[in-house]
């Protein structure tokens, strides 16, 4: 077992949040609409009725959140820049207030020394595209290029990196097809083009982006995925899902091509939505500098028993549970990455660990999160000992925030927020991570 110390020197420590789940401000200096917004609206929705509405109310209190991470040590900050503050009505007229919010963020992280690395979207559409198709109408792919292209013009000069997407998959499936998150829809495996359009306007905006000289990731929500027997039926649901969830969206990126999902009723052409020269932009234009992986859990899968999906996801037994129920693999960190670099060989860009982390119960002395992280740590060491190139891992999350469907009752942070009185207090984690920085940065002599 190679441990933590096995890290490269030019490891970048980080860590992730994203714009709904702890701006709050919603109605102010003339933000616009999200889905997220309406979605928190119909009733039983989000758990005990909460939304974004105030959340970690970062939008005010950046300025304390970013000491928080200055103490902590950090390289680089993962954030989200809600479009809806850009541009409020999706198209056009930019919103100046809004461009200043991030513009002054991103002041503050370079005066702490900590490299901003914003993704563009994840998850809070403008609503009035939603109004015109959302995801589903191609025209949103163009409108995504347009708001990139504001965006970095104005923080180009001082962003190098940028992340187009946050979990396409995970948009696309809980957004589109199965209807708990914003904006609701359950069209099952019509939710295709809502996958094809996202990768088609992460081309467009890394176009945008290449063009100014900046660097291109995306951020995949990535799973290894285990037959739950050596059975045929359950082996042949494995291969389904991870064609779905997996190489649905790295496949045409790497590769330039979609895995074939003729045997589960889907057409070539995604339900009509792949045009002529979708593929080529996307596996050139979106070329890929970095790719960010959000590693949780494995996905245990067996044969179908409901006939709308070609699979079943069924339970991992014997290992720890997050306060989520999510099941704690370390080791499927390793896994993953090797199988990602298997597949793809030399197509394989240099990885950066963009989300990993886990909910705990409200308390402060968090040592299930600091077995977590140390083992998925552990995990990452060995995977990079067996070759694969890992840059740097950014843990969810750095301030407990409002977790989408399940409201604010997931705790993903290394601080406590009181969600009453906005007090933040760093958990036991939290100076956990601070000595494991401190501790790797002396070794590496910086
Ligand atoms: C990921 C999301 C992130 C957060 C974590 C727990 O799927 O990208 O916003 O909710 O899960």
């Amino acid at each position: 077992m190679i441990d933590r110390r096995g890290l490269p020197a030019g490891f970048t420590w980080g860590a992730s949040t994203a714009a709904y789940q702890i701006e709050g401000a919603v109605d102010e200096d003339g933000r616009g609409r999200s889905v997220w917004d309406v979605f928190c609206e119909r009733p039983g929705a989000v758990k005990n009725g909460d939304s974004g509405r105030i959340a970690c109310d970062h939008y005010h209190r950046y300025v304390v959140d970013v000491a928080l991470m200055r103490e902590l040590g950090l390289d680089g900050y993962r954030f989200s820049i809600a479009w809806p503050r850009i541009q409020p009505m999706g198209r056009g007229s930019v919103n100046p207030a809004g461009l200043d919010f991030y513009d002054r963020l991103v002041d503050a992280l370079l005066a702490a020394g900590i490299t901003p690395l914003p993704t563009l979207f994840h998850w809070d559409l403008p609503q009035t595209l939603e109004e015109d198709g959302g995801w589903l109408a191609r025209d949103t792919a163009y409108r995504f290029a347009e708001y990139a292209a504001l965006v970095a013009d104005r923080l180009g000069d001082r962003v190098p990196a940028w992340i187009t997407l946050n979990e396409p998959v995970v948009h696309m499936v809980f957004g589109y097809a199965f209807g708990i998150h914003a904006p609701g829809r359950a069209l099952m495996l019509d939710a295709l083009p809502a996958g094809h359009h996202q990768l088609l306007g992460h081309a467009l905006a890394a176009s945008e982006l290449r063009s100014r000289g900046l660097e291109v990731l995306i951020a995949n929500n990535l799973t290894p995925v285990w037959p739950a027997s050596a059975s045929e039926p359950d082996r042949a649901a494995a291969d389904a899902y991870d064609a779905l969830h997996n190489r649905l969206f790295l496949d045409p990126l790497l590769l330039g091509r979609y895995p074939d999902l003729g045997a589960y009723g889907v057409s070539a052409d995604l339900g009509g939505s792949v045009h002529p020269g979708d593929l080529e932009l996307i596996a050139d234009a979106g070329r890929l500098d970095g790719l960010g992986v959000n590693y949780y859990n494995p996905t245990r899968i067996a044969a179908p028993t409901d006939p709308s999906l070609p699979f079943t996801e069924v339970e991992i037994d014997g290992v720890p549970r997050t306060h989520f129920g999510w099941p704690v693999v370390p080791d499927g960190l390793r896994q993953l990455l090797l199988t990602l670099r298997s597949r793809y060989g030399t197509a394989l860009p240099p990885i950066t660990i963009t989300e990993s982390g886990c909910s705990t119960d409200d308390t402060l002395d968090d040592q299930f999160r600091i077995d977590y992280l140390a083992g998925h740590l552990d995990a990452l060491a060995e995977a990079i000992a067996q070759g694969v190139d890992v840059r740097g891992y950014y843990t969810w999350s750095l301030i407990d925030n409002f977790e989408w469907a399940d409201g604010m009752s997931q705790r993903f942070g290394l601080v406590h927020v009181d969600f009453e009185t906005q007090r933040r207090t760093p958990k036991a984690s939290y100076a956990w991570y601070r000595d494991l920085i401190a501790a790797h940065r002396e070794r590496r002599g910086r």
